[in-house]
């Protein structure tokens, strides 16, 4: 069968305060409340894929050899993923991210990369031929090495398997023979926009303009994240806007996770374009509704039962 979701990014512990409003440089903000979550894009995407599919999903990723590491792992496998190929590296410590969110759900975040910097090319060409034979998609986000995305998606190229780009966060340079390897790009405003070395978007028409770019340096398909406007999506499987389902925004982190995990997960099904955009949509709906990043992923009934309701 080949119907795997490979999910190729970081794990971090998520430290969050929850404030009335970001504090502005120097100032500090008092009267908030502490979590600590799990995180990290790739984990969050891996648990997205998992919770929302009913296909397996392994990860390929890096922790310290320390507490944060060992309870992340505990979670991930508590959703039942694949964590065979999941390095603990001795001598750097696990990620973590501070993370302030206001009252509106709008966030700010600081990300100590630590053992997610350490995940080498050749952990990737270490992997089993058997995993990528397997899978059907794989899905990577930039909170690991560049090198090391490149090698995910190179491989998995070579095995006929889907791939999926999240630029996120965008790096500082990025090699110009990645693009050919993207079928699914999923960059939001911010990220197109360093992308391409562009100012920000501005209007639809600038939306459509960016997404074009991207399509000329060789990804087959963009799908460019809204927020509370949707997606735009262009490319080889159609273009069109899909808007948002509105919701009350608790907190946004990790809605891109959501809407890209769930995303691997549906076309790892076989679903159509559309569809597989629609299921997405309403996970990242769900998981803005409710507090922190991979707490805030929805399981497959309750993406089902949003669906239902929202038509
Ligand atoms: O996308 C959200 C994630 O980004 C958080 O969980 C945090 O770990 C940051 O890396
Ligand atoms: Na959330």
């Amino acid at each position: 069968m080949k119907d795997r979701v490979i999910v190729l990014g970081s794990v971090n512990t998520d430290l969050v305060v929850k404030v009335r409003r970001l504090p502005r440089p120097g100032e500090t903000v008092i009267g908030g409340t502490f979590y600590q979550n799990q995180g990290g894009k790739g984990a969050n995407q891996a648990v997205a894929a998992a919770r929302s599919g009913e296909k397996p999903v392994t990860l390929i990723a890096a922790v310290g050899n320390d507490v944060f590491g060992r309870e992340s792992l505990a979670a991930l496998q508590r959703d039942r993923i694949d964590l065979t190929h999941v390095k603990v590296k001795h001598s750097i410590s696990s990620g973590v991210a501070l993370i302030m969110v206001d009252e509106g759900g709008e966030n700010a975040i600081a990300v100590a990369s630590g053992a997610n910097t350490a995940l080498s090319p050749a952990d990737v060409n270490e992997v089993p031929d058997s995993v990528f034979e397997s899978a059907a998609v794989l899905l990577a986000c930039f909170e690991i090495p560049v090198e090391t995305v490149r090698a995910g998606m190179r491989r998995a190229r070579q095995f006929g398997v889907t791939t999926i780009l999240n630029p996120a966060p965008v790096p500082e340079e990025l090699p110009a023979d990645l693009f050919s390897d993207v079928d699914i790009m999923t960059p939001n405003e911010h990220e197109i926009a360093r992308l391409l070395h562009l100012p920000q978007i501005e209007d639809e028409a600038g939306v459509r303009d960016a997404a074009t770019r991207l399509l000329d340096r060789g990804v087959r398909n963009v799908v460019l994240t809204l927020g509370a406007r949707g997606c735009f999506f262009a490319g080889a499987e159609g273009t069109g806007f899909l808007p948002a389902f509105p919701v009350k925004a608790v907190d946004t982190t990790g809605a891109g996770d959501a809407f890209n995990g769930a995303l691997a997960a549906a076309l790892s099904e076989g679903r159509a374009w559309g569809d597989s955009l629609r299921w997405a949509s309403a996970a990242a709906a769900i998981s803005v509704t409710r507090a922190g990043a991979q707490p805030s992923m929805p399981f497959r009934r309750e993406i089902e039962d949003f669906l239902k309701i929202h038509g």
